[in-house]
């Protein structure tokens, strides 16, 4: 078991390259799969592949490019990582919330989350996109259990209001001015890599879930943890399992990502602009 020392250094280590490399940052993005393109806005970029941050796992995913970008956008330091790391992969709850640890250690005080995730609400249609309002995971796991590292946040941090408000209301009221359908829903994170059954779809309907993937919720809870206001966006690149009657594959995943990346990227820019 990794002690809270070991967790210390490693955190150190990799943000001590990160800010070397690239620099700090004041909003830190995460793109899910398929929405990797987006960093290619940022003006002035540095990018330092993942494999040459001490300590950083590698992204194992087809459409995770593996880089740490970071830039100017709006005037704004933005720092965004084209990919990230699944627990799917194999990889530890602390190996999946590295990366917003060092982005809590370079300056990051905002983190916009984005992931690829299915359909469960039957108002849905793939390709839309969807406000994260709240989350809850059955993957049975936390990032923050082990030793408390004090100097990153609180024991018992609280979750009562993890997505902020005000950047929900920002979403929203950008999505409105470019014309956009923007939802706003309960993502349910499942540990995949399998995707659902459409028993556990169901039970996960009944749960209160609108979305369900297999990412993110690590990510948000090492985030609030650490104080940062987090705002997540979901595109549902299809209808979870059983729904529809048609199986699931990551192909259609990626080809939804694809046809909805420009919206989303159109999205994602006003809501920087503007923060
Ligand atoms: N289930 C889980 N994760 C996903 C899905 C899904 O249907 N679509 C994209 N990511």
């Amino acid at each position: 078991m990794d002690t809270g020392m070991d967790e210390r250094k490693r955190i150190e280590e990799a943000a001590q390259k990160v800010l070397e490399t690239c620099g700090a940052a004041d909003i830190g993005i995460i793109l899910g799969s398929g929405l990797g393109e987006y960093a290619q806005a940022l003006e002035e970029a540095r990018r330092l592949p993942y494999s040459e941050i001490p300590g950083f796992p590698r992204s194992t995913v087809e459409g995770h490019a593996g880089m740490w970008c970071c830039g100017t956008l709006h005037g704004k330091r933005v720092a965004m990582m084209q990919g990230r790391f699944h627990y799917y992969e194999g990889y530890s709850m602390k190996d999946v919330t590295l990366p917003v640890r060092v982005m809590q250690k370079t300056g990051v005080k905002t983190l916009i989350v984005t992931n690829a995730c299915g359909g469960i609400n039957l108002g849905y249609r793939p390709g839309d996109l969807m406000v994260i309002g709240d989350v809850f995971s059955l993957t049975g796991q936390n990032p923050l259990i082990g030793e408390n590292l004090e100097e990153f946040g609180p024991r018992f941090p609280d979750m009562s209001c993890a997505f902020d408000r005000e950047l929900r209301a920002l979403a929203h009221a950008c999505a409105k001015e470019l014309g956009m359908t923007l939802r706003e829903g309960v993502y349910a994170q499942m540990t995949g890599p399998c995707y659902e059954t459409p028993a556990e779809i169901r039970m996960l309907r009944v749960l209160g879930a609108d979305a369900v993937g297999m990412s993110t919720v690590p990510e948000v809870i090492a985030a609030r943890h650490g104080g940062m206001r987090v705002l997540g966006i979901s595109c549902i690149t299809n209808m979870a399992a059983g729904i529809l009657d048609q199986p699931l594959n990551h192909a259609e995943v990626t080809q939804t990502a694809n046809r909805v990346k420009d919206r989303f990227k159109n999205l994602l820019d006003v809501v920087i602009a503007r923060m």
